[in-house]
């Protein structure tokens, strides 16, 4: 599919915007969707002329439709990716987060664009599966609006496979980090926010013992995924982890950003999030089955690339 266009729902965003640069270094030709309510025209390569930029909503089906004219393929990465922004206003994130999809879905549907590479969680677990690496057949158990909103979108497109021949491939990210992920919001990533504040000498706030560990996945081993789902001929249906299957506790990260600056700020320990998940790791045997992977970015390369260092 070399000189397709690809439509990037969410493209000016952290993980879209990467993988618009990953697209187009491939040569294919790039529209990007995006309403900037976290995404930023910076992070686009805005003078490369196969890219081009609408400023739309996902949930305007009309606008929806009309950025899909022409596309032969669609990542729909758009989404209020804020866990908390979910439950503190979940009839507006639902706009983005499910309707978003459905109007997706019915555009492909119309326009006979197959195929649709989509931005899930393992939110959608919940709490399922904590302490062992999580397999996709674990028992969902959405505990938020965001979660919920992924899991409908993730059976609203498998319904589209079935019913209309789409050829989903669904991801779901366990925690992706790199450059562009903006730290702005306590609910950031954990990464984005220790990096940010170690690096401008501000305390960090550790909520809990730190002890808690994470899959922590770099940002370009998440795209190359996304570009051969983009591009192989086939996809299984099913949803896939995207994860390392490795364990990485809050404190292993404040030691490597402290070896990597020479030195920390204060680091505070207070009481742990509710609801926090002590141990999230994936299993990514199914990734490693369907897709190539050559050996991830090691965590402090991937740090360091973010510190750029
Ligand atoms: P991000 O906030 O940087 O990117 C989301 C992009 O979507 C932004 O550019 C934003 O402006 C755009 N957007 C939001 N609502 C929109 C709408 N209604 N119409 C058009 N554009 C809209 O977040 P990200 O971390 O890059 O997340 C990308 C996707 O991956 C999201 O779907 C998110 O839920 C999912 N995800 C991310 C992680 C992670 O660790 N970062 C984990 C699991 C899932
Ligand atoms: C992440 C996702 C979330 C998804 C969940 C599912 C992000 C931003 N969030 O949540 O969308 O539902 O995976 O697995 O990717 N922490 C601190 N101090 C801080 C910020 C965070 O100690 O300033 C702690 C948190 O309490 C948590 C850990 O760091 O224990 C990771 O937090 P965070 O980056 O928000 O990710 P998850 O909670 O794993």
């Amino acid at each position: 599919m070399a000189d397709s266009l690809v439509l990037v729902t969410g493209g000016a965003g952290f993980i879209g915007s990467h993988l618009v640069d990953a697209l187009l270094a491939r040569g294919h030709a790039v529209r990007v969707l995006d309403n900037f309510s976290t995404g930023k025209r910076n992070n686009l390569p805005l003078d490369n002329p196969r890219l081009e930029l609408v400023v739309g909503d996902v949930a305007d089906a009309a606008a929806l439709r009309a950025a899909l004219a022409g596309c032969t393929a669609v990542a729909h990465l758009a989404a209020v990716a804020s866990v908390q922004a979910s439950v503190d206003d979940p009839v507006s994130t639902h706009q983005s987060n499910f309707i978003g999809t459905l109007n997706l879905c019915e555009a492909m549907r119309e326009q006979g664009v197959r195929r649709v590479v989509f931005a899930s969680s393992a939110a959608v677990y919940g709490q399922n599966g904590e302490g062992e690496a999580i397999d996709e057949d674990t028992p969902k158990a959405p505990l938020t609006p965001y979660a919920a909103d992924k899991l409908a979108s993730e059976y609203y497109l498998d319904f589209y496979r079935r019913q209309h021949g789409l050829t989903p491939a669904i991801f779901r990210f366990f925690n992706v980090f790199g450059p562009r992920q903006d730290p702005s919001s306590p609910y950031s990533g954990v990464i984005s926010i220790f990096s940010e504040r170690a690096q401008a000498g501000l305390p960090i706030s550790v909520f809990g013992d730190g002890e808690q560990t994470r899959d922590f996945v770099y940002v370009a081993d998440v795209v190359a995924l996304l570009v051969q789902a983009l591009e192989l001929p086939q996809v299984e249906a099913g949803a896939v982890n995207v994860g390392l299957n490795r364990a990485t506790s809050l404190n292993q990260l404040l030691a490597a950003l402290g070896e990597l600056l020479g030195g920390l700020p204060p680091v505070t320990y207070g009481a742990a999030r509710a609801g926090d998940i002590r141990h999230s790791r994936a299993d990514n045997r199914r990734m490693l089955a369907r897709f190539a992977c050559p050996e991830p970015t090691p965590f402090k390369t991937g740090l360091a690339r973010l510190l750029g260092r």
